[in-house]
């Protein structure tokens, strides 16, 4: 028994770009409740994708979940703007602020939802003090930067601590993972304690969407 309802948020990073408003249809019509979107500011990341007008301009055409992940340096300057934007949920880096506490805040006080994640070498030790108040923990299971990267596999150990500490605690954040993750590796991950479960290069490089959906869930069912 996993205990936690599982949901895949397809990753738009793997999406057509020119056709951004086609994807999120097709991710609808696969089953899936989210879409998780990869913002990347070119200093905590190599890359640059897109900022809060482009998930502005996504807002009206779906009613998906928009689980935004700020991949940016000092996350607090741009947290209001991806609120107004129409996000859901919004994911912090512990790595890229001085002031998490306040970061995590001003989404709750935003009306958000709340996600903190953490880089590969980062230990759940350095959010210890904020893990009574966050909706999320977001485990990188891969370097944040760039889809299509192979699962770091040392990592399911994190997401395994962070559902002790979380049992621990008696907190309530579910804990989610990014980065490498497909059908081969999905059904270790949940057993893991992970719940929400990112997917960019598996989900849209799947020839039919609401199968590969189907098929992951079905790796599953014996256990929910
Ligand atoms: C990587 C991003 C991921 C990425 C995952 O830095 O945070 O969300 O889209 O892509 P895949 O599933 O291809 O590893
Ligand atoms: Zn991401």
């Amino acid at each position: 028994m996993i205990g936690n309802t599982l949901h895949l948020a397809p990753s738009i990073l793997a999406a057509d770009f020119s056709n951004a408003g086609n994807a999120l249809k097709v991710v609808e019509e696969s089953g899936c409740d989210y879409i998780h979107l990869d913002v990347m500011d070119g200093s905590f990341v190599p890359s640059i994708t897109f900022g809060s007008q482009f998930i502005s301009s996504l807002r009206s055409k779906s009613d998906l979940i928009f689980d935004t992940h700020l991949m940016v340096d000092r996350p607090e300057r741009h947290i209001e703007s991806f609120i107004e934007a129409g996000s859901n949920i919004i994911t912090v880096h512990a790595e890229a602020t001085n002031h998490l506490w306040r970061c995590v805040d001003m989404i709750k006080s935003g009306g958000a939802e709340c996600g903190v994640a953490l880089c590969p070498g980062t230990s759940p030790s350095l959010i210890e003090p904020i893990l009574p108040v966050l909706d999320y923990v977001l485990v990188m299971t891969v370097n944040p930067g760039w889809g299509g990267q192979p699962f770091i596999k040392e990592m399911v150990n994190k997401v395994r601590e962070l559902k002790a500490r979380r049992e621990d605690g008696g907190y309530s954040y579910r804990i989610s993972v990014d980065g490498g993750v497909g059908k081969k590796n999905f059904r270790e991950i949940a057993l893991s304690g992970a719940s929400l479960f990112v997917m960019g290069t598996a989900f849209f490089n799947s020839e039919d969407k609401k199968a590969f959906v189907d098929s992951i869930y079905r790796e599953v069912e014996d256990l929910c």
